[in-house]
């Protein structure tokens, strides 16, 4: 079953992050940031966020994004700065240099394409146990209505372009093309997937 991601949900969220996201970037923030992170999702107004429950009723797999991903990680970060900061206390004693990536997310806003009707999907997870059960599916379809419920016509994803053919046959699959390629700072190579929305995507 699908649902929208309730307040309740967010630490089970986070359980399902850590452990289909091992040696992430966000993974290595730690929990409590990531369960800001997606609090800050789940309550703004453009944020768009989906568990898929298992039959026991726990969220098992996620998917989040936003209706307006412009700067949406720097509105994110600003408003609950210092919660962010107090969180990242840890992560950033251990390993400094995560400072730098923060902050380019809350100084270059610009990173996520913007424009009038696109959205974003910015994190999908699915517990390892059920990978291939067809939960993914079901969580980037219900994220795609409803973005289109809102009126956006067109959707990014980027994911990364090297020892990820699993989740980039799952984006092909699903009926994402490649528009761009590019490399991060931190030298990583990563796709940027669109789809238009259409009556057959849904
Ligand atoms: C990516 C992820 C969310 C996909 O969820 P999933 O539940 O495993 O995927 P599904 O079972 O719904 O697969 C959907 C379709 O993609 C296809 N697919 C999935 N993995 C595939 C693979 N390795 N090779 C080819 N096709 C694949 C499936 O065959 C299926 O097609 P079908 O509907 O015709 O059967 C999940 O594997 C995951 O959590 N991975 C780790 C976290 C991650 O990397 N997330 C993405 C970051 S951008």
């Amino acid at each position: 079953m699908i649902r929208k991601v309730e307040t309740r949900d967010v630490n089970q969220v986070v359980a399902v992050h850590l452990s289909s996201f091992s040696g992430f970037f966000l993974s290595s923030l730690g929990p409590k940031f990531l369960a800001l992170f997606y609090s800050g999702i789940i309550s703004a107004p453009e944020g768009i966020a989906f568990v898929y429950q298992n039959e026991q009723g726990t969220p098992a797999g996620f998917v989040a994004g936003s209706s307006n991903p412009g700067g949406f990680y720097s509105r994110l970060l600003k408003q609950s700065w210092f919660k962010f900061a107090m969180a990242a206390v840890m992560p950033v004693l251990r390993k400094p240099s995560v400072i730098l990536r923060v902050a380019r997310a809350v100084f270059h806003p610009a990173a996520n394409p913007v424009g009038r009707d696109v959205a974003g999907l910015f994190s999908i997870g699915v517990l390892p146990e059920l990978q291939g059960s067809g939960a993914g599916k079901k969580l980037v379809q219900a994220f795609l209505d409803e973005v289109r419920r809102r009126g956006c016509k067109r959707v990014f994803l980027t994911t990364d372009c090297d020892h990820n053919d699993a989740v980039n046959a799952f984006y092909k699959k699903l009926g994402f093309s490649i528009e761009r390629q590019f490399v991060t700072p931190e030298g990583r190579r990563m796709n940027e997937y669109w789809i238009t929305l259409s009556e057959k995507n849904t």
